[in-house]
């Protein structure tokens, strides 16, 4: 009786490494073949136009924010974390959105401007050159 178990087991083992190994070629092959066909892939995109990257110089992007009450405030508060590319950029907001915006600077970014006065006072700057009506 004894005899029997070990030879069963031992049968079993064999049998499992041989589906293992059934296992490995089989996994191999999927191996093969995805390499296969990336390299088909590598083919199609050294096929395309190379992308042309066009670098643009921040000294030559140029700024003209209008001329009015509080454009001083502005150009001095507003353009030591970013350029004023910011302001110029957006659409025309009505005056609770600028608003929004200055303080949010102030608040959540950290705009050392803790005069309300001077916010104020931008505020106004920015509705009166971009404020919607
Ligand atoms: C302490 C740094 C800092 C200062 C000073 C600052 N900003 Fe900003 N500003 C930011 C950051 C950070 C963003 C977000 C950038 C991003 O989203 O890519 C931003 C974005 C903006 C935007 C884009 C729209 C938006 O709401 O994100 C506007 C408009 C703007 N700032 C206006 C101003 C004005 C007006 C002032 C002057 C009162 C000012 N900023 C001063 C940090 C600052």
């Amino acid at each position: 009786m004894k005899l029997n178990t070990t030879k069963k087991i031992k049968y079993s083992k064999t049998k499992s490494s041989f589906r293992f190994q059934k296992f490995n070629i089989l996994l191999l092959m999927a191996c093969v073949l995805m390499i296969s066909c990336n390299k088909d892939d590598t083919a199609t995109t050294e096929m395309k136009p190379a992308i042309v990257e066009t670098v643009t110089d921040i000294s030559n992007v140029t700024v003209t924010l209008p001329e009015a009450t509080g454009k001083e405030l502005v150009t001095t508060n507003c353009i030591i974390c970013h350029s004023l590319r910011y302001i110029e950029m957006q659409p025309d907001f009505p005056k609770k959105t600028w608003d929004k915006t200055v303080k949010k600077m102030v608040k959540t970014y950290g705009a050392p401007i803790s005069d309300t006065m001077v916010v104020n006072q931008i505020v106004d700057y920015l509705v009166a050159v971009k404020g919607k009506k």
